[in-house]
């Protein structure tokens, strides 16, 4: 049984992307592999908007990437402020906490299925005085959108650095590394990038590196960015990456550049909107604050979950459901990557049929 994806990633993948992915190995170390890499690390660069910024490729999950930041950036003199508001905001809360010295630490986690308020943002930061901020842009489990661009204006106001996990967030929604002012921000590939899963990026400022070279030592060995920023340079990632996920990332960035950037997050607000009225036909209980609302995935607050993604597995469709507490108790529905309306159309056909069948949400 092939089952159509509509989780929020990892999603499917173009024809070409999958082919790029079965290609011969290559040396990692020989040419072949620098213009791969070189494709990435430029492609990478575009889609972040970081032209003064640098990249960095991990050929590990979007966690890593995210760690790898925290770990890194996180001085022993800082003091740390970390918002959350659902399970991926509880979880960099968390990242956070472990770098940070004891007493310097503070996780404003807000309820679920709110966004965070950039008044509420600057309060907090009034109050705590943080020289770090870390935030989820676009929170994929409680499918809440927050708003990055002003989170950074207020950390920037306050002489704070900003690291950001945007995992969901980039390629759906607009996301300006340099202009913003972002400090650190970590991706991974196999959401709105449409790229295959077990890639993550992570993007750096000048303070970033900075910070990173004023550790009197790295925190991990494995993530150690001083080697990831002088391979870099050689085209090159440190250790024997994943080949097949650099192949299939060369494809999927130059499919993003074939279709731009704008349009691609265009798409992605089209797509969010056209859910959105389906689902309101179909007087789905949405729970997340309207302005707030993910561009690459919908959540709507339903006991009916299960049923729904039981039904929905018949007709070869997967859904997501909640995550952690939620898991029961939240439909997900993504519309990221290379969806698009005629298949979320058809998609969304059958959810209706199923929550016929099921006696409403
Ligand atoms: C917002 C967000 N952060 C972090 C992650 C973790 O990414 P990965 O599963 O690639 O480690 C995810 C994955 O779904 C995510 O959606």
């Amino acid at each position: 049984l092939t089952l159509e994806l509509y989780i929020p990633g990892p999603v499917m993948l173009s024809a070409k992307v999958n082919e790029a992915m079965s290609k011969p190995v290559v040396s990692h170390r020989g040419d072949a592999f620098h213009k791969v890499f070189s494709n990435c690390h430029e492609g990478m660069k575009t889609v972040y908007g970081a032209k003064d910024g640098e990249v960095l490729l991990f050929s590990v999950p979007g966690t890593g990437a995210i760690d790898a930041a925290l770990a890194n950036t996180i001085l022993d003199s800082d003091r740390v402020l970390a918002f959350g508001n659902g399970d991926f905001g509880r979880r960099i809360c968390e990242n956070a906490q472990l770098y940070a010295k004891v007493g310097q630490f503070k996780a404003v986690q807000v309820e679920n299925g709110k966004g965070l308020h950039i008044e509420q943002v600057r309060k907090e930061i009034d109050e705590f005085k943080p020289t770090y901020i870390a935030v989820v842009h676009n929170d994929t489990a409680s499918t809440v959108l927050n708003p990055l661009k002003e989170i950074a204006k207020a950390a920037q106001d306050a002489g704070a650095f900003l690291m950001a996990d945007s995992v969901s967030g980039l390629g759906s929604t607009p996301l300006e590394f340099d202009a913003w002012k972002i400090g650190a921000c970590a991706s991974a590939s196999q959401k709105c990038i449409a790229g295959p899963a077990g890639m993550s990026f992570l993007a750096l400022n000048a303070d970033a590196i900075g910070r990173i070279s004023k550790q009197p030592k790295p925190r991990s060995y494995y993530f150690d960015p001083k080697k990831y920023l002088s391979y870099v340079q050689k085209n090159e990632h440190p250790n024997t990456p994943s080949l097949a996920g650099f192949f299939g990332l060369e494809q999927a960035i130059a499919e993003l550049a074939d279709e731009g950037m704008d349009a691609r997050i265009e798409r992605h607000e089209k797509m969010a909107q056209y859910v959105a009225g389906r689902l309101e036909k179909m007087n789905a209980p949405f729970f997340i604050e309207q302005g707030y609302r993910s561009r690459s995935v919908t959540g709507i607050k339903t006991d009916k979950s299960p049923a729904l993604r039981a039904k929905m597995k018949q007709q070869e469709y997967l859904l997501s459901g909640g995550m952690g507490d939620h898991k029961d108790k939240v439909l997900r529905v993504a519309h990221m990557a290379n969806m698009n309306e005629q298949g979320l159309g058809k998609m969304l056909d059958s959810l209706e049929a199923s929550v016929k069948e099921v006696g409403g949400f």
